[in-house]
């Protein structure tokens, strides 16, 4: 079983008599997360008679063909001696055919996208404007109510998540990857994560769209795009100044490289504009995906 069975898939058991369900779970495995795939299969046994349900966490490795051989391979070495069944083909219409209960796992399993768990992902240099940004996209969301939020702040998440860790470049993947990584369960529950760390290098950014995803959460990528001259001119900690006099090594835009990402869902200079302006760049973008509808609501 790697997908929710339909009223004809369990007709076709019925008259196998007694069967063992064997779910193949695993992330890539099923279009279902492996969770609600195995609640489906639980389901489906209970509407057969004498039925069991057996689940194999098997995900997927990228090649179809090489995964329904190993996955073919699994069922017929738990069989050994029993006949193993596969179940026709039945293509496109499942969804119209599932019995109630099944039908309500899966509908559970993909929420729309304005009640899937979101992971607001401010990247941009030290001053460029992350945190004011994601602070007033926080309040609008806390003054619409509906939703749980909660603030992974680069700085905050320094003094507590990350507290000990350094701006090397293992350490801040380290801290980035916490940062998605909580992200990720928070978006698991379908809540929203609003991060707002440097988050200076490509690659970590995708482990943590990554592990957001895997996590049925949709990951929503803004780049603050202000320029260095711009963070530099108003260097709101004087932390521009030391790094320029060489008290601090390793700082980002200076002598620590910022990534630029090369396809956000937006992208915002914060340059002469006031933060409403800014901020509207993204509750549009965020709209247009379907994942918020935040504008409109201060007025
Ligand atoms: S990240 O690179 O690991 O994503 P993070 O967002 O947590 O960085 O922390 C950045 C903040 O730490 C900056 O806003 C700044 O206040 C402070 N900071 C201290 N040292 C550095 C440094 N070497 N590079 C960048 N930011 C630094």
């Amino acid at each position: 079983v790697v997908d929710a069975l339909t009223e004809a898939d369990l007709e076709e058991l019925r008259g196998l008599g007694r069967v063992v369900l064997v779910a193949l779970m695993g992330t890539g495995t099923s279009s279902l997360s492996p969770v609600a795939l195995v609640r489906a299969t639980l389901a489906a046994a209970e509407l057969l008679d004498k039925a069991a349900v057996v689940a194999v966490p098997l995900p997927a490795h990228g090649d179809a063909e090489a995964d329904h051989a190993l996955g073919a391979q699994v069922v017929r070495t738990y069989a050994g001696d029993d006949p193993v069944h596969a179940l026709a083909d039945r293509g496109a219409g499942r969804a119209q055919d599932l019995p109630a209960a099944i039908a309500a796992i899966v509908d559970a399993d993909q929420p729309a996208p304005e009640e899937q768990g979101l992971v607001l992902f401010f990247t941009g240099l030290s001053g460029s404007g992350k945190s004011t940004l994601a602070r007033a996209l926080m309040d609008l969301l806390l003054e619409q109510g509906g939703r749980t939020v909660t603030s992974l702040d680069g700085d905050v998440v320094r003094r507590h998540l990350s507290a000990g860790l350094t701006f090397s470049k293992a350490d801040r993947e380290t801290n980035i990857r916490r940062i998605g990584w909580v992200a990720a369960e928070i978006a698991r529950h379908g809540g929203v994560a609003v991060c707002s760390p440097i988050a200076p290098f490509a690659e970590t950014r995708e482990q943590v769209q990554d592990m957001v995803e895997a996590a049925g959460g949709a990951f929503f990528l803004v780049h603050v795009a202000t320029p260095l001259e711009e963070c530099e001119r108003r260097d709101r900690k004087g932390l521009y100044a030391k790094a320029r006099a060489g008290e601090i090594p390793e700082f980002t835009g200076i002598s620590s490289p910022y990534e630029e990402p090369v396809d956000p869902a937006v992208r915002v200079d914060t340059t002469g504009r006031s933060i409403e302006d800014a901020l509207d760049d993204v509750l549009v973008a965020l709209d247009e995906a379907g994942y918020l509808h935040l504008r409109g609501t201060d007025g």
